[in-house]
């Protein structure tokens, strides 16, 4: 059986200035900067990227960006380009997640153009997908899932697969302290991993790690994170603080 190695991924939204950013940064490094069981990965903003990723230099933590372009570079005001993220040792990207797609107008096109240009240009995609809370109440969920994973990763051939990371985010559990049960998560997560089967086949689908996000803390973390098919998670609000962060990596680390 092949063990994913989880990951824990902070989204900190449009939070924390670049100097705010560094003393979170200390502190994670401090409690798990050699953490080398699970993947731990922060995601400040563009202005906070490269004083982040000298904080965490010479430790585990990885450095990731919120959201890129899908072009190198032009005339593309107000916008952040693979090879700009990676001279600044970036390795993870985060696209697609549903504040983009609400408030800026992303579709499934514009993320999967951005998912190939992350590839091209080896940076790790944390490929964001997840249902509304009118899609899922109408029984909507799987149908809108699929269209998001299938579109998502249109053009991705199997050897690249492996380093894309899907994460089910339910928009209704988003910083609304709903989490949406174990059992709800699991019944997706294993839905994607069945479409992951299909579009990759079964060896590198059974690489690709699935992240939950949506509300998860420490309290909830431990039973999400024992599911099968939940191999980490992407956290919002409880990774701007170090202690919750750090109590997630490590609840991370014991469900291993
Ligand atoms: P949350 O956000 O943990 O605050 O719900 C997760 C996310 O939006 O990625």
């Amino acid at each position: 059986m092949i063990t994913r190695k989880k990951i824990i991924a902070g989204n900190w939204k449009m939070n924390k200035t670049s100097a705010d950013g560094v003393a979170l940064v200390r502190d994670i490094v401090a409690a798990v900067g050699k953490q080398a069981d699970v993947e731990v990965v922060v995601c400040p903003p563009f202005t906070g990227l490269e004083a982040a990723g000298k904080a965490l230099e010479g430790s585990n933590v990885r450095l990731g960006a919120q959201n890129m372009h899908h072009e190198a570079a032009g005339a593309f005001t107000g916008e952040v380009s693979a090879p700009m993220l990676r001279a600044i040792f970036t390795t993870h990207v985060i696209l697609g997640h549903s504040e983009r797609r609400l408030y800026f107008g992303e579709t499934d096109e514009t993320v999967n153009r951005k998912l190939l240009a992350a590839l091209k240009n080896q940076l790790r995609p944390i490929f964001c997908v997840g249902e509304t809370l009118a899609e899922r109440e109408s029984g909507a969920t799987l149908k809108v899932v699929q269209t998001q994973v299938e579109r998502g990763l249109e053009g991705v051939g199997k050897d690249h697969a492996p380093s894309v990371t899907v994460a089910y985010e339910p928009v209704w559990a988003l910083g609304t302290g709903k989490v949406a049960t174990t059992e709800q998560a699991q019944e997706v997560h294993a839905f994607i991993r069945g479409l992951l089967v299909k579009l990759f086949g079964e060896p590198a689908a059974q690489k690709v790690r699935i992240l939950y996000g949506g509300s998860m803390k420490p309290s909830n973390a431990p039973e999400l994170l024992a599911q099968k098919d939940i191999d980490g998670g992407l956290i919002g609000g409880a990774a701007l603080e170090a202690r919750s962060f750090v109590e997630l990596v490590n609840a991370a680390a014991a469900a291993r």
